[in-house]
């Protein structure tokens, strides 16, 4: 099994080095285009595997050979936010990276399945199904186990729980019109509306769909911790066929009546990739937001396509 992780910077190099730790795979290739620095952060990683006990073999460059054959692709490469940034303002910019780095990728591996990461991830995700060629349940992008893993985080802390009995279900756009699903977030089994008074969940609903923008606005830039968890996480899944149900962005044309758009659903994940989306029953209101928060992906959508049209883009 080998991966690919392309753009070694703080995300990429994150979800190489939570790859390599989850042992999965025997081979995790960085590309970037900055010269040495994928050599030298897999050089610094594979001496940390004695120590970690990890035997996956990790390697940088700058070229697309050594990922030849690659079973699962991981695309970080792009721009990241700033503060006073939206993660829409990258779109031009990262469509022509993730664009370019996908074709250069698929040549040498024809039957990989590709994870998404760059923002504005739904759009991402689309740009590189079409740069892709492949179908579309072997291309999927990466937000909802970052956001419900911010979601379980918080309510874990509310609580004064371990993190480990905190399920959660997210949909929607990997932006401020995410929708979670309190109805469909439980605690050792247990409703979390049955455990919080409804003040509570909606101040940690509103801080889940801001959690990026809040780690931002700290540091001055994104976060890499858990995103690069999160795309390591779905990449197990994938390489260990393990038919984990995760919110993934995946391509909708007819599911929850969404058409021709990647947009965040539960998923059945496996080694085909996306295998199936689980439609869920939603409340009418649950239904507008997710509703409110694909017209929010189309409207990047369109702009892409305007941004084409204009000659912006490639
Ligand atoms: P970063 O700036 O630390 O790393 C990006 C890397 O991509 C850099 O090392 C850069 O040299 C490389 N790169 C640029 N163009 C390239 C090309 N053509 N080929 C190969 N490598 C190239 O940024 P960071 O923090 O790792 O974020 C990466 C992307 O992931 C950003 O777009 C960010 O917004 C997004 N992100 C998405 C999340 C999600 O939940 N989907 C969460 C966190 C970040
Ligand atoms: C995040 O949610 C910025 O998408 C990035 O942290």
């Amino acid at each position: 099994m080998k991966v690919t992780v392309i753009g070694a910077g703080n995300v990429g190099a994150t979800a190489a080095e939570c790859v390599a730790r989850l042992d999965v795979a025997q081979e995790v290739v960085m590309v970037d285009i900055k010269e040495g620095m994928p050599q030298g952060k897999a050089l610094d990683m594979m001496e940390s595997g004695p120590i970690h006990g990890f035997d996956t073999r990790i390697t940088g460059t700058n070229d697309y050979g050594p990922t030849e054959n690659s079973d699962v692709c991981i695309i970080t490469a792009g721009l990241p936010r700033s503060p006073g940034m939206s993660r829409d303002d990258l779109l031009a910019k990262n469509t022509e990276i993730v664009g370019g780095v996908t074709e250069q990728f698929v040549e040498g591996s024809p039957d990989s399945t590709i994870i998404v990461v760059a923002n504005p991830l739904d759009v991402m995700t689309y740009v590189a199904y079409e740069a892709s060629g492949f179908p579309t349940h072997r291309v999927m992008g990466m937000a909802g186990v970052l956001d419900t893993g911010r979601f379980r985080a918080f309510i874990a802390d509310a609580l004064d729980v371990s993190i480990r009995d905190v399920q959660a279900l997210l949909m929607g756009g990997h932006g401020d019109t995410m929708v979670p699903l309190p109805r469909y977030t439980t605690v050792g089994g247990i409703p979390v509306t049955q455990l919080l008074d409804d003040d509570t969940i909606d101040n940690i609903v509103e801080r889940t769909k801001g959690a990026g923008g809040e780690i931002v606005d700290l540091m001055g830039t994104s976060a890499w911790y858990a995103p690069g968890a999160a795309a390591a996480e779905m990449t197990e899944a994938i390489l260990k066929d393990n038919k984990r149900i995760l919110p993934c962005a995946a391509y909708c044309d007819g599911a929850y009546d969404l058409h021709d758009l990647f947009i965040g659903v539960p998923v059945k994940l496996g080694t085909d990739g996306v295998e199936e989306i689980i439609e869920v029953e939603l409340s009418s209101d649950e239904r507008d937001s997710l509703e409110a928060s694909a017209e929010h992906v189309h409207g990047n959508l369109e702009d892409l396509e305007r941004l084409r049209e204009e000659g912006e883009i490639g």
